[in-house]
């Protein structure tokens, strides 16, 4: 039996102390996620933390932090992490375990990575809970199950992706969709902004995974390197906020300091800005409805010159148009992306295609997309199990080639 969490009074005024339900505790945004909560102890309480199979990192989390539950993904290391964990928290284990931890807490933030955490955003939005995602892989892959859930009662998604969560801040400023004329994301370019094609044959993972501005997990950040990334925040973008692909634009604005735009119907533009940091993203989602005290990525101005903004270069970074292609298609396409991309990406981070090939894989991946029709979380299990599947077949193809 789970006991009650969430009972001590705050530094929100007039509100306890946010009980958070952290799944993917051990990542980039985990640990960010962390700091957050330790910079305001009074205002958060951790009710659970929740990994893949990083056994030591949990175990230290849960000591610091003593949550009523932990989840590990991985059957075979729950043994070792019941040794870690101190007395009184319980052990969860499995897809079961994470689907039970993602209806704790007041907030549930979703930082597991790829689309192992459509459980997550599925159960935590199915109990009618606020919740802080991180993982859009879930929302992109899932969006017609997701969006289902989203109506129960209470459920509400607040972004922590840097540019959503600017969009978010930003249509406070309006009364609602019908007054937004566009939304416009901004993308630093990753760290091949700006080279040829035939600059690119031959990068390596170092030169893939070294991002201009951002510190990050792999995964994101060789989807930053291809504008996969933001290719996946277009959908993102469209399903959070119900506006139309016309109306949804990208910059490239290499600072990462204006996290994106929203543009009304009168020609107004509000910009969200701050340096980059993530930290800041995380505790706007995890205490919203309202701000932190403490600040991060506040700007300097006495340090500040200037602003880029430039368009991205579609025909060298070819993932962003899929990624566009996919979401127009609707219904299951996106998911047969994602999972093309996520195939993709894991056999370019082990050696096995190159950087440019990892577009040709999602490109015929979703060149093999069926229109299968989605009435229920199996359909799209079922798409992204047999997209991988496709997927895997390209990489081996490419690899015998090679
Ligand atoms: N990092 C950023 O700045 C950033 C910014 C915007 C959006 N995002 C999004 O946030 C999500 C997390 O990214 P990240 O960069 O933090 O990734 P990361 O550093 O690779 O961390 C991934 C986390 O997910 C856990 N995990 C992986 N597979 C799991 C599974 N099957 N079940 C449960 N937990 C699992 C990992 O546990 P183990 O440690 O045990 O493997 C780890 O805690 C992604 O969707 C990404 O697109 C990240």
């Amino acid at each position: 039996m789970i006991r009650e969490v969430g009972s001590r009074s705050s530094g929100f005024p007039g509100r306890d102390a946010i009980a958070v339900s952290l799944l993917g505790s051990t990542g980039s945004i985990g640990t960010q996620a962390l700091k957050v909560v330790r910079s305001e102890p009074e205002s958060f309480e951790v009710a659970v933390l929740g990994a893949a199979s990083s056994v030591d990192v949990l175990g230290a989390q849960a000591r610091e932090f003593h949550p009523k539950v932990v989840v590990i993904a991985d059957r075979s290391a729950a043994a070792k992490l019941a040794h870690e964990v101190p007395p009184g928290t319980e052990v969860l284990v499995g897809t079961e375990g994470l689907e039970q931890a993602a209806v704790l807490g007041d907030v549930v933030l979703n930082a597991v990575v790829g689309f192992a955490g459509l459980p997550v955003t599925l159960a935590a939005l199915g109990s009618g809970k606020r919740l802080a995602l991180a993982n859009k892989e879930s929302l992109i892959a899932g969006a017609p199950v997701v969006q289902r859930a989203r109506q129960t009662p209470g459920a509400e998604i607040v972004p922590v992706d840097s540019e959503h969560c600017a969009l978010h801040q930003c249509l406070r400023a309006g009364l609602g969709p019908e007054e937004v004329e566009r939304l416009v994301l901004t993308a630093s370019g990753g760290p091949f902004r700006g080279r040829a094609r035939t600059e690119l044959e031959g990068v390596t993972v170092e030169e893939a995974l070294a991002h201009p501005t951002w510190s990050m997990g792999p995964k994101i950040t060789v989807d930053s390197s291809t504008l996969m990334n933001k290719g996946l925040e277009v959908i993102e973008a469209h399903e959070l906020f119900g506006i139309g692909y016309d109306r949804i634009q990208v910059v490239v604005h290499p600072q990462s300091v204006v996290h994106s735009m929203v543009e009304f119907s009168d020609g107004a533009v509000v910009a969200q800005l701050s340096e980059p940091d993530m930290r800041l993203p995380i505790g706007y989602a995890l205490g919203y409805p309202r701000r932190l005290r403490r600040q991060f990525g506040a700007i300097d101005w006495r340090e500040f010159s200037h602003l880029d903004f430039e368009l991205p270069d579609r025909d060298v970074f070819e993932c962003l148009g899929l990624a566009e292609q996919a979401g127009r298609e609707g219904g299951l396409a996106p998911a047969w992306l994602n999972a093309g991309n996520e195939v993709a990406v894991a056999a370019f981070l082990h050696g096995r295609i190159s950087w440019g090939e990892i577009a040709q894989v999602v490109a015929e991946t979703l060149g093999a997309f069926d229109r299968a029709k989605v009435s229920e979380v199996a359909d799209v299990i079922e798409a992204d199990r047999r997209a991988r599947l496709h997927a895997e077949q390209v990489v081996r193809h490419k690899e015998r080639a090679a």
